[in-house]
């Protein structure tokens, strides 16, 4: 791996735990304007300190991320179609050279490993990553995404590892039952996307079995920016990542710091 990729790739995952928490801010580029993600400008400035890195889409940086920002950027470059078409039809819509101009520390697709275009995301992701190592960008594949996957581990396992062997420097996919099986067959670092909205107690408890399986972090998005309190949310999803805080310690230090927030 070369010094650029390595350097782009320890201002995402931590080097002095060796884990991270993504903001996941990229819902847009195919759910148009999601639930708490309206203005984007509102909702991410806030959360932006307290994440190690965002992930969006150029069009969201370019008009809701001042150049002045500290936390580094993961740039979705995939897209092309909306929640009314076929999902898994997607191209990639970045260049390499738009990627290494916004000064990013990473590139995200999506593959649809099972879907229609599964071939076209795959070679996608190939092409992207012979281009980040040419430049030492680093690559992060989202798998299973879209309604039909079944997320088990079987499925997950294939769809993980897949990305792995075409060169993927970071993996991201849902939580399932038997995910330490999921992480095992990975080789390279996995991340855990939230999901759609949960009780906070329970994505915090999902967190906690991520990271424990072997998860290197989370790239969550609708559980941290959804919740009522989304401060103390991203705060106690960082002690269990960061701090080894159990669900439950994560879950009283969330309750506290919203009623410091909202005194009764
Ligand atoms: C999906 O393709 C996007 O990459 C989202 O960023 C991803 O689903 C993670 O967000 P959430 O935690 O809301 O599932």
């Amino acid at each position: 791996m070369n010094w650029g990729l390595k350097n782009r790739l320890s201002k995402i995952i931590k080097p002095n735990t060796g884990h991270t928490v993504m903001l996941a801010v990229d819902h847009g580029y195919f759910q148009g304007p999601t639930t708490g993600l309206k203005i984007p400008r509102k909702t991410i400035q806030p959360l932006a300190p307290y994440a190690d890195a965002l992930m969006l889409t150029r069009g969201i940086l370019r008009t809701s991320i001042d150049a002045n920002i500290e936390t580094p950027v993961v740039l979705r470059v995939s897209g092309g179609t909306s929640i009314l078409k076929e999902l898994s039809n997607e191209g990639i819509t970045t260049s390499m050279e738009e990627a290494i101009r916004l000064n990013v520390s990473a590139v995200a697709l999506s593959i649809f490993v099972g879907g229609e275009y599964e071939k076209q995301t795959l070679l996608s992701l190939s092409k992207l990553v012979d281009e980040g190592e040419r430049y030492g960008i680093p690559v992060l594949a989202v798998t299973a995404v879209g309604r039909e996957m079944a997320r088990d581990a079987r499925y997950l396992g294939l769809a993980c590892r897949i990305a792995a062997e075409l060169g993927a420097h970071i993996v991201k996919t849902y939580f399932c039952e038997g995910f330490e099986k999921v992480v095992e067959g990975c080789p390279v670092p996995m991340v855990m996307a939230g999901g759609k909205k949960i009780p906070e107690k329970e994505a915090l408890h999902l967190t906690f079995n991520a990271i424990h399986a072997g998860a290197v972090g989370v790239d969550m998005g609708r559980n941290i920016f959804q919740s009522d309190s989304p401060i103390p949310m991203i705060k106690a999803v960082r002690s269990i990542v960061h701090e080894n805080a159990t669900a439950d310690e994560a879950y009283k230090l969330f309750n506290q710091l919203r009623e410091e927030k909202n005194p009764q």
